[in-house]
């Protein structure tokens, strides 16, 4: 499974970027928003690509499928490794189904169900996105939908690759990897959390305090 961070947050995907596991990025509007970026969408964009280069998904804002064919034709000159974010709907799939015969790669967003993620694959997107932690805040199991998306790609041999999103914490991370999500995208604290363990923290600090009784440092 591949790592993808979930921000647009410059600063934590340069210091995520360091640790040699991030392969892609997404962004949303409310992620946008949340990073206050000075208004530059363009740039910023072009910014993390260049310290990502990996896929780096940005969203459309349009809601005809025409406005929204012409707004991803845009996006995707900003840089090769733009893909273009398209929410499930009737005109969303309708744009999908022309962007893909464009080869411009699109990573379908605010999926909810298995017959929207099979609707994204059969249109021609790229990715599909289940989002994990809104259907757990609603009573639904997020992971399920996740594992049945994953069966029934490998079922039909569809080559769509699904991105576990909208993780919370780290074990949407582990159940993630269990049921074979192609992609998990993680906030920034999330990865941070991936990264530690108590156990492993104090054994580097007794790792330390007892080489100092070897060595007769510090
Ligand atoms: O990847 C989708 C993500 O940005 C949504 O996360 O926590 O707002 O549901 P959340």
């Amino acid at each position: 499974m591949r790592l993808f961070l979930d921000t647009a947050d410059i600063k934590q995907i340069r210091d995520a970027v360091k640790l040699g596991v991030i392969s892609g990025v997404t962004t949303n509007p409310s992620l946008v928003s949340k990073a206050g970026w000075p208004g530059d969408y363009k740039s910023a964009v072009q910014e993390i690509c260049s310290l990502v280069k990996g896929p780096v998904s940005v969203e459309v804002l349009s809601v005809e499928p025409e406005a929204m064919i012409e707004e991803a034709r845009s996006i995707a000159t900003w840089s090769p490794h733009v893909n273009v974010k398209i929410p499930v709907c009737a005109a969303g799939l309708e744009a999908i189904s022309v962007l893909s015969k464009e080869n411009i790669k699109v990573n379908l967003t605010l999926c909810f169900s298995l017959n929207q993620a099979l609707l994204g694959a059969l249109a021609g997107a790229t990715y599909v996105s289940p989002f994990v932690g809104r259907l757990d805040d609603v009573g639904q199991d997020g992971m399920e939908l996740v594992a049945q998306i994953v069966q029934c790609f490998d079922r039909y041999r569809l080559p769509t690759q699904v991105i576990a999103a909208s993780i919370r914490h780290p074990m949407h991370c582990v159940t993630a990897a269990e049921v074979g999500a192609h992609i998990a995208t993680v906030p920034y604290s999330v990865l941070m959390q991936m990264v530690n363990h108590p156990l492993t923290t104090v054994g580097i600090a007794r790792f330390l305090e007892d080489s100092k009784k070897t060595t007769g440092k510090g």
